[in-house]
């Protein structure tokens, strides 16, 4: 009997281009473990398809001023309606996560709101940090993160460039992922 390669639906809401890359990689990280991964740009279509034919659904996206990008928000929504929740995982992208233990629910606000405001319980939800990039931002947006950075004990030299992806815990993440789409029946 011939079996069928498990297939994960991954959308994603990014601003800058981080959650983007962040997504690309994990479905290269899905594909060396056999899974397949189908990625979806939630800016390209004001309401994209929901893919209810795929074994699992990824949605990740960026956080800006404190909340998840509005076509993410939008698409939970829709998203929640037609696939049941053992199905669904969060992945929140933001600058809180670069510290240590906030990768977490408990750990990173915007991922706790996010479960909070919507009440969903997903299979999976986890917090991977962005990208810092002082000089791409607009004069009021790099104010607003050095008042951010200053805060949280972050670098505020407005020349400041820094991945803080840590793409080993990407990796790890696409493991998860594929213990969980080969074992969910
Ligand atoms: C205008 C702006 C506002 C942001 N607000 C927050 C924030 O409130 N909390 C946080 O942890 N990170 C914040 N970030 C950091 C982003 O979440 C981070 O840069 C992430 O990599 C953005 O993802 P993207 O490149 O896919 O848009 C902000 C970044 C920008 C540019």
């Amino acid at each position: 009997m011939v079996s069928q390669r498990p297939r994960i639906a991954i959308y994603y809401a990014s601003h800058d281009g981080q959650t983007r890359k962040i997504v690309d990689r994990l479905g290269e990280f899905l594909g060396m473990r056999g899974v397949g991964a189908t990625i979806t740009d939630l800016s390209a279509s004001s309401s994209p398809i929901v893919d209810t034919e795929a074994d699992f659904v990824l949605l990740a996206a960026a956080i800006r001023y404190g909340f998840h990008l509005p076509a993410a928000r939008r698409f939970l929504t829709r998203l929640r309606a037609v696939v049941p929740e053992e199905r669904i995982a969060l992945v929140s992208i933001n600058l809180t996560a670069r510290k240590a233990g906030r990768q977490t629910a408990e750990g990173n606000v915007y991922l706790r709101n996010w479960l909070k405001r919507t009440g969903i319980r997903p299979a999976l939800a986890v917090a991977v940090a962005g990208r810092l990039d002082y000089p791409a931002y607009r004069w009021f947006d790099r104010m607003m993160i050095q008042a951010i950075m200053s805060i949280s004990g972050g670098p505020t030299d407005p020349t400041t460039v820094v991945e803080y992806t840590n793409w080993s815990e990407v990796e790890n993440l696409s493991q998860k992922l594929t213990n969980l789409v080969t074992s969910t029946p």
